[in-house]
């Protein structure tokens, strides 16, 4: 048997600008995993399960639904150039909330791509780059024109700081002087980032001069956010996630619940607060020392967050 996991992932600064080039500011959450495991099958094909899903399909009869582990299936085979798999039994679970911008897709592609490469040994695609650019052509399927953020951080499991460029992504790793802790509070709104990618563009297209003023707003604060980090300014990061939230609110990607949540975090003590990832929905992190915790998790509870992770970023 191959296992294999990774991480779900919070966006720290530049969701939405990191589409149009500015950079951005990811961290793995190791708290929540995604886990693959592959063994052989006794009975003919690839048998893909994944009981979190409702999921328990053949790979050749896999509907719109399985999509995404089916397509995580078939890059190892295409990129391999295999013309079969061997018989297989690939299974998947992970305790990443879904459609809350926590990187389940995504990190539910890595572990799958990781687990079958490292079963196939296939070496070369166990490498966290070649890991990373198969899980992005999975979540093209689902985000259409994703930055390529969540795969690049769920493959390398650090903080990043990502540039999306061409003819290749700028992804730097930087020191994280002070840890950073973080609480997760996820407001039970469901969001699709593909809708929510959609209307940002929508509304850049109506209104370019604006909305590129406000991606490099965002741009600017995710380089002055790396240099806090490395600095250990933590007073420096949370205004600058406050900053943050107020050019996401003039994105129209905040909501009610967001708001509630982000309000109750910073009265309750916390350094700053903002949404992350696509926003209308999912979860807000809050910035916070030690000695804050407690009441912030508090506040976020009593303001209606339906969990509260705790995450503590360091360099490792
Ligand atoms: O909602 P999530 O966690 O998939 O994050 C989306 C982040 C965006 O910047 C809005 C889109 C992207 O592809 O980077």
């Amino acid at each position: 048997m191959t296992r294999a996991t990774a991480p779900g992932k919070a966006i720290l600064f530049g969701e939405h600008a990191v589409v149009y080039g500015r950079p951005a500011i990811a961290v793995p959450v190791t708290q929540v995993r995604a886990t693959a495991t592959v063994t052989a099958n006794q009975t003919e094909g690839v048998r893909l399960v994944a009981p979190d899903l409702a999921i328990d399909t053949l790979l050749d009869r896999a509907s719109a639904q399985d999509q995404a582990l089916a397509a995580a299936v078939r890059q190892v085979q295409q990129k391999a150039r295999l013309a079969q798999l061997p018989d297989l039994v690939i299974t998947v679970s992970s305790d990443i909330p879904i459609a809350s911008g926590l990187g389940s897709g995504a990190a539910v592609a890595a572990a799958t791509i990781r687990a079958l490469s490292r079963h196939l040994e296939l070496w070369q695609l166990c490498t966290d780059e070649a890991v990373s650019s198969l899980t992005y052509e999975v979540e093209k399927i689902h985000h259409g024109t994703p930055s390529g953020i969540d795969n690049t951080v769920v493959a390398y499991e650090r903080p990043v700081y990502f540039m999306r460029q061409q003819p290749q992504n700028q992804i730097e790793t930087f020191y994280v002087t002070r840890p950073l802790r973080l609480l997760i509070g996820d407001t039970g709104v469901h969001s699709s980032t593909k809708a929510v990618v959609d209307d940002v563009r929508h509304q850049w297209q109506a209104d370019r001069e604006r909305f590129e003023a406000l991606f490099d707003g965002c741009g600017r604060i995710a380089a002055a956010a790396r240099l806090a980090i490395e600095d250990g300014d933590l007073q420096e990061i949370g205004r600058l996630m406050a900053e943050n939230q107020q050019l996401l609110q003039e994105m129209t990607v905040s909501s009610r619940a967001l708001e509630r949540l982000i309000t109750a975090a910073t009265r309750a003590g916390a350094l700053g607060a903002k949404l992350s990832g696509a926003g209308r929905g999912g979860n807000v992190i809050a910035l916070v020392t030690e000695e804050k915790e407690t009441a912030v998790r508090d506040a976020l509870s009593t303001a209606g967050a339906r969990t509260v992770l705790t995450s503590v970023i360091n360099s490792t």
